[in-house]
């Protein structure tokens, strides 16, 4: 074993030689949108996307199914499957097979297999006061998604968000590589504090994170205000929030969008403000909407300051 379990990293790693590691993951969501094809992408994406996280390439992956059968059409999981299996392909990676129960709540995601060189490896420890945070994606899946289960908004304007999730952390993990990255962790349940909270677990490293300049999709705030809020919202702001220092004056419902959980959610890297400079700029090029955030401050006591 590389890592311990202790250590709160994207997915669990081991040594299988000199020169090889192997990376395994599984996750498996509800639906969170209402089109089949779409949410087997996403699912697909928020799976694959721990290797990406830890600086690996995704090698095989195996289907996770719970169906409703004989109360759902064959057809619906048919799409969702077919959906998975773009994403995996995309990704480079092997469909290997997988296991289905009957449900009666669907759910759907893959066990992922990746490979890494152990000096390769990028895990959620190793930033250096003074690095730049980038984060590659917009926040707000969790609102927004609530928000069209409740039919307060519409599948188009869903759409930048269902863009988003669809994504492939892949563009942004290879630059990291590229980049020497010292950290990463990908956003997704525990929301941007709670994540990125893993970044900050040893030394004398706390975060500043710069409100104005966080992305959100278009229109989450105006939910957000509504407190149209997913269930862990709130368990995460709870557990989180007494870690954060919010200072001057962040409304409310603006601090609570910290707390979102995400699915399929952006990679939050930690590298030299020259290189962040960068990365962002290339990214931005391949129209990844990645952004610097926030930076890796000395702080004795892992405190994460928003301003
Ligand atoms: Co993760
Ligand atoms: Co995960
Ligand atoms: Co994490």
């Amino acid at each position: 074993m590389l890592r311990s379990i202790d250590r709160l990293d994207d997915a669990g790693v081991y040594l299988i030689s000199a020169d090889t590691a192997i990376i395994q993951t599984i996750d498996f969501i509800t639906p969170i949108v209402n089109d089949p094809y779409s949410f087997g992408q996403i699912a697909a994406a928020n799976s694959i996307s721990d290797v990406y996280t830890m600086g690996g390439r995704p090698v095989t992956a195996m289907n996770v199914v719970c169906f409703p059968s004989g109360e759902m059409d064959i057809n619906i999981l048919k799409e969702i499957l077919r959906g998975g299996l773009d994403k995996i392909q995309e990704a480079g990676a092997a469909l290997m097979g997988g296991h289905s129960v009957k449900d009666s709540e669907m759910k759907y995601g893959l066990s992922v297999t990746g490979v890494v060189h152990p000096d390769k490896l990028i895990t959620n420890s190793g930033t250096k006061t003074g690095d730049s945070l980038v984060l590659t994606k917009p926040l707000g899946t969790g609102v927004m998604s609530t928000a069209l289960k409740n039919r307060l908004i519409t599948d188009k304007e869903m759409r930048e968000t269902l863009r988003s999730m669809t994504t492939l952390n892949k563009t942004a993990a290879e630059l990291m590589i590229e980049m020497g990255a010292h950290a990463c962790t990908d956003i997704t349940g525990f929301g941007l504090i709670g994540h990125a909270s893993h970044l900050i677990q040893e030394g004398e490293t706390g975060i500043e994170f710069d409100f104005q300049a966080i992305p959100f999709f278009a229109g989450v705030m105006e939910l957000s205000r509504k407190e149209i809020y997913p269930g862990g919202l709130g368990r995460n702001r709870d557990f989180y929030a007494p870690q954060v220092d919010f200072k001057g004056r962040i409304p409310e419902y603006k601090r609570n969008m910290l707390f979102d959980p995400q699915t399929s959610g952006g990679l939050l890297i930690a590298l030299p403000p020259a290189k962040a400079a960068v990365m962002v700029e290339k990214l931005q090029k391949k129209k990844i909407k990645a952004v610097i955030i926030g930076k890796v401050i000395k702080n004795t006591d892992h405190r994460i300051m928003v301003k």
